[in-house]
């Protein structure tokens, strides 16, 4: 391994930085904290997350700028910890989260630029203030282009962190979930637009819309999605207790929340998600969907430089 690498992975893991610090011997080692590393003792409460409420937590997030000063996004949307392991992770392979998302019409963004500012959230789990991983956009039923469109018309999207801190690591996955107006109205939100992103997004796993008023702490959904060849079983339960039932304090109330209804309705959809079918082995896997957009750019930038000029020339 060269001191350039081995730097690069120590910029990225905190855990092996920790191990060098102890001058452990390398080469036995290395596989050894990798296992150490992937089995950090995931812990799963029967409910599917650790409630962020309860470790000095929140479920608003912190944004860098509103007006009022202070205001947070509503964490209104929940995958489970007790999903499928292999949906908990954050990957577009083997029936990862990014699968599944795709397999309800969402997708990360533009090809691959992130846009938008920064969202930070604390999941209880001892980890404090984290940015958000990613932002997940509805793609208008086109899994490679179509968050672009969402970009600049708006629509419905979501900010998502991962609760793996060591003092709650469920593995779950909370999702900040809006709906938002078009680039050139500055992507406010819609009115009722944290109530009704997830209700639409809960309608794109069920196909079936979501009654936003008639929602309460006793609804259940269940519904099958499937792409590249996986099937995903999504049992929906919306509960209270987590976000509060409220106008004050959240981004953009003042035109969120009109019409006497609050711009969160206190419930929060936690997802509980099975694989029931997939590929017969990994590798077989099928990908309609370039696993990155990274690629783009540079195709972009050899058509114009190759096709382009040909174009102009004949
Ligand atoms: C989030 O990212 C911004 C840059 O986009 C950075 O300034 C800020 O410190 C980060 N916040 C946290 C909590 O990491
Ligand atoms: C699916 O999502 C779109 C975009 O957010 C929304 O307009 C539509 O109503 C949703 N479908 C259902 C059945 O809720
Ligand atoms: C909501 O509930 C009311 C009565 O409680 C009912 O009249 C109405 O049809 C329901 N709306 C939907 C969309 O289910
Ligand atoms: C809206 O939130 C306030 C607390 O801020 C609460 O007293 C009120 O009952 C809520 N309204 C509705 C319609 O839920
Ligand atoms: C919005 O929240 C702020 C607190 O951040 C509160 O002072 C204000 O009254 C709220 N506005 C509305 C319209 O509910």
């Amino acid at each position: 391994m060269s001191s350039m690498t081995l730097f690069f992975l120590l910029l990225c893991s905190p855990t092996l930085s920790f191990a060098l610090d102890h001058q452990l011997p390398q080469h036995e080692s290395w596989p050894r904290w990798l296992w150490r590393r992937a089995s950090s003792s995931r812990n799963v409460p029967p409910e599917g997350y650790h409630n962020p409420l309860q470790n000095g937590g929140s479920m608003l997030t912190q944004i860098p700028m509103t007006f009022p000063i202070g205001q947070g996004e509503p964490i209104n949307t929940i995958v489970s910890g007790n999903s499928d392991t292999r949906v908990l992770v954050d990957s577009e392979a083997d029936g990862g989260l990014r699968n599944f998302f795709l397999s309800f019409g969402f997708s990360g963004e533009c090809l691959g630029q992130h846009s938008g500012s920064d969202q930070a959230a604390n999941l209880g789990d001892g980890n404090g203030y984290k940015n958000e991983t990613s932002v997940i956009r509805w793609n208008y039923g086109d899994p490679q282009l179509g968050s672009c469109k969402e970009t600049v018309e708006g629509g419905n999207h979501f900010r998502y962190w991962v609760q793996d801190g060591p003092q709650g690591n469920s593995g779950a996955i909370f999702m900040a979930v809006s709906y938002e107006l078009p680039i050139a109205l500055q992507h406010d939100i819609i009115p009722n637009g944290y109530n009704l992103g997830r209700d639409w997004l809960i309608g794109n796993i069920t196909r079936s819309s979501v009654p936003t008023l008639n929602v309460t702490d006793s609804t259940t959904y269940s519904s099958s999605t499937s792409f590249g060849g996986y099937t995903y079983q999504t049992d929906i339960k919306y509960v209270s207790g987590l976000l509060p039932d409220t106008n004050d304090g959240i981004n953009h109330n003042i035109t969120v929340g009109v019409g006497g209804i609050n711009s969160t309705d206190g419930l929060v959809a936690v997802l509980d998600v099975k694989i029931t079918e997939g590929p017969p082995s990994a590798s077989a896997a099928w990908r309609p969907v370039p696993s990155q957009s990274w690629y783009l750019p540079p195709l972009i930038l050899l058509f114009s430089s190759t096709v382009l000029p040909l174009l102009a020339l004949s």
